[in-house]
């Protein structure tokens, strides 16, 4: 893996991250979260958790957003620009975010992701997430099926 240049993860805050998040999604799901399902979201923030990469050029370069609903969070949506893949990010995003969670007071993550998806599955499984189980037909646009993954006692 190649050396993760100078950036930051911080906390969703304020309209302009919201629509870097909003064009992130665009860039990497074929059915996007809409700005009415992030506005939804964002009344809760004490449940909905959505952290921002930073680099010096883009100020929003990737997001993840999770749920923490008591002891767990449930990781909704992660994606980096389609520039800014492959350079170690996703892997130091999914960590902070493992460790704000068990800050949190989380002891065990869930995820979904597409059984076509090889490399998020890949790095999932280096994070220690498990297939737990699988949602027939789960996504549209293209059908697939969804695998359900865990990662629990956090050690992150
Ligand atoms: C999945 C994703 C968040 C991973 O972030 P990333 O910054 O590319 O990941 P990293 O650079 O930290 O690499 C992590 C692993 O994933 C692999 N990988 C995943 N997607 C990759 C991509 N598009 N390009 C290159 N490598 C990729 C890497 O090879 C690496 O595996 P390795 O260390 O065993 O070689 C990112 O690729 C992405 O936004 N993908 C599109 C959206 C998506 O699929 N989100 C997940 C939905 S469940």
């Amino acid at each position: 893996m190649n050396v993760v240049p100078a950036f930051r993860i911080d906390l969703l805050e304020g309209e302009q991250d919201l629509e870097g998040v909003l064009e992130v999604e665009r860039e990497s799901f074929t059915s996007p979260w809409t700005r009415e399902m992030y506005n939804w979201e964002l009344q809760n923030r004490a449940v909905c958790h959505i952290y921002i990469v930073r680099t010096p050029e883009c100020s929003v370069a990737g997001f993840c957003a999770f749920w923490l609903v008591f002891d767990e969070i449930h990781i909704n949506n992660i994606a980096l620009r389609p520039q800014y893949r492959g350079r170690g990010y996703g892997t130091a995003l999914m960590d902070h975010v493992l460790a704000e969670a068990k800050r949190l007071g989380a002891k065990r993550a869930t995820l979904e992701v597409r059984t076509g998806n090889t490399g998020a599955r890949r790095l999932y499984e280096r994070l220690g997430f498990y297939v737990a189980g699988t949602r027939r037909n789960y996504y549209t646009n293209p059908v697939e099926d969804a695998l359900i993954l865990w990662r629990d006692d956090q050690v992150g």
